[in-house]
């Protein structure tokens, strides 16, 4: 089974415009997400992009604010606090990654937590990890909201996860092991991958390098979720960390890319600014 995370953030988008045409009338107006793109990167324009027109499908309203290459640390700062006091402001997202004279830490950190729909603000990190309630990053809340849809048993499962990004790796074996599952952080430094991910029952790819889980590396039955983005040096053509053509015929379920995590994560950051806009109601 090939699950679409396109069918899924589709559906989903769907429910949540529903709900956010009531919020005029109960709250006076609508969430309000201000997206931060520095510089001119053909991906994060892109995602930008994506994060503009799903905003407009679900009825929310987006600002992207857009600063050259050179912004300085200090300007970027005293926008995300201007940002931090607006009371018609519900969600603030910096695309990544910033220019290498920009400390990304401190710029997330400047975020408040109320308004981090990204769920990477310190605070946010601690609390997931320490199970307490928190705004979840998109990505991984997208891939459990797909094995969900797609009716995975996660509970007592051997979860291998390749890639131990902040950003998904990290939080996505935390919100496994949250869901019962055994974890294992593998990286590209895990001596005999193959092995590890062999043992996998769901098999969860961010490691960010084209193609890179090959057939052999999996069992038959295997759940393959793949988080990778990435141009095939081949045909140029968008492809994910995962052989799929080789790998769909034994997985029990996989994800496409393009088409699968991607617009789930864009769906979650949708939920995330909703849900930021009525905790502060
Ligand atoms: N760059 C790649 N993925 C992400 C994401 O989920 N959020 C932000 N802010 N930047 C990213």
């Amino acid at each position: 089974m090939i699950i679409s995370g396109k069918e899924l953030s589709a559906k989903l988008k769907l429910e949540m415009a529903d709900e956010v045409k009531t919020f005029p009338a109960k709250y006076g107006r609508v969430p309000h997400l201000v997206v931060i793109l520095v510089g001119e990167d053909p991906g994060s324009v892109s995602y930008v992009t994506g994060k503009a027109k799903a905003s407009a499908e679900v009825g929310i309203r987006n600002t992207t604010i857009r600063k050259p290459e050179s912004v300085t640390e200090a300007e970027l700062l005293d926008i995300i606090a201007a940002l931090n006091l607006d009371d018609e402001v519900d969600g603030i997202l910096v695309q990544l990654p910033l220019p290498k004279h920009i400390d990304e830490d401190k710029v997330i950190a400047a975020i408040d937590k109320s308004k981090d729909v990204d769920g990477f603000h310190p605070l946010n990190v601690a609390a997931l990890w320490q199970k307490q309630p928190c705004t979840l990053p998109c990505t991984p809340k997208g891939i459990l909201k797909m094995l969900r849809a797609a009716g995975v048993e996660i509970a007592g499962k051997r979860a291998v996860v390749i890639g131990r990004s902040n950003i998904v790796g990290l939080p996505v074996s935390k919100l496994l092991l949250d869901a019962n599952a055994t974890v294992t952080m593998a990286h590209s430094r895990t001596r005999d991958l193959a092995e590890v991910t062999r043992g996998a029952e769901i098999l969860v790819v961010a490691i960010g390098r084209p193609k890179f889980v090959t057939a052999d590396m999996v069992s038959e039955g295997t759940v393959v979720i793949d988080v990778g983005v990435n141009r095939d040096p081949e045909t140029g053509k968008l492809c994910g960390d995962v052989d799929f053509a080789a790998i769909e015929p034994k997985a029990s379920v996989i994800t496409p890319v393009p088409g699968g995590v991607g617009p789930m994560t864009i769906c979650c950051l949708m939920e995330n600014t909703i849900e930021c806009f009525l905790n502060s109601r």
